[in-house]
């Protein structure tokens, strides 16, 4: 899979690039290229917004400068996802986050300020995401919590310590939250892990587990 980040600040994934899950499929599974809005504005001095039309606070990103960073990066033919990440989008969640995942190329769009010129989501973009019901400054930390949910989907991002099949909101769990974990000590001040855990019997335990997903999923 290929993924390209759009932001005026692409240096703020460095680190995601030397944690797992991204360091475990970068150059194999994934391929992930960062831009900068700057690198491609037509505009001089690196201007990439501008004041918002109709008067008002803050700056808007411009639609000539997003046109051309995705030209620049594809020539007229980008790719069938371009996802603008805005918090008037529709609410990321794990079928969505799947959905991206079985693309081969998704491109992410991200502002701030005031953020997109309403033209980058309606011309250039093909889907609006919001990461929830609030406002942050700027498109990097949505773009980077996408990324990591989708980039722990591909084959090998994650180590023998974590599952992707069975854990909250997996189909496996029919989109529910996970049963609750214990490890050792298996009792600690007077908290003792459910006896069935200490069992053996690989039957109830799996039904336990199934019980209290259903239980938790339910509150
Ligand atoms: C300060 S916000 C702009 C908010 C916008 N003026 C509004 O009221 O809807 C700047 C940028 O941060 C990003 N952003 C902020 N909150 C977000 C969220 N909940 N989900 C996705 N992106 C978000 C978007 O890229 C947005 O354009």
């Amino acid at each position: 899979m290929r993924i390209d980040v759009f932001s005026l600040v692409p240096h703020a994934f460095a680190w995601m690039t030397e944690q797992r899950p991204l360091a475990a499929v970068l150059g194999t599974e994934l391929e992930l290229r960062l831009f900068s809005y700057r690198d491609s504005t037509p505009l001089r001095a690196g201007q990439v917004d501008d004041e918002p039309y109709g008067g008002g606070a803050g700056m808007v990103l411009r639609v000539d400068v997003v046109d051309a960073a995705l030209t620049a990066a594809y020539g007229g033919r980008p790719p069938r996802r371009v996802v603008a990440l805005s918090p008037q989008g529709r609410m990321l969640d794990q079928p969505l986050v799947e959905e991206l995942a079985a693309e081969p190329h998704v491109a992410l769009l991200s502002a701030r300020f005031e953020g997109f010129d309403e033209r980058i989501v309606e011309h250039l973009a093909t889907d609006a995401v919001s990461i929830g019901p609030y406002v942050l400054s700027g498109g990097e930390l949505p773009a980077m919590v996408l990324l990591d949910a989708v980039v722990r989907r591909l084959p090998g991002a994650l180590g023998s310590a974590e599952s992707a099949v069975v854990e909250s909101f997996s189909a496996e769990l029919e989109r529910g939250l996970e049963y609750p974990h214990y490890t050792r000590p298996a009792e600690y001040r007077g908290w003792s892990v459910p006896d069935v855990l200490l069992s053996g019997n690989h039957a109830r335990i799996e039904a336990w587990r199934r019980e209290l997903s259903r239980a938790r999923s339910l509150r």
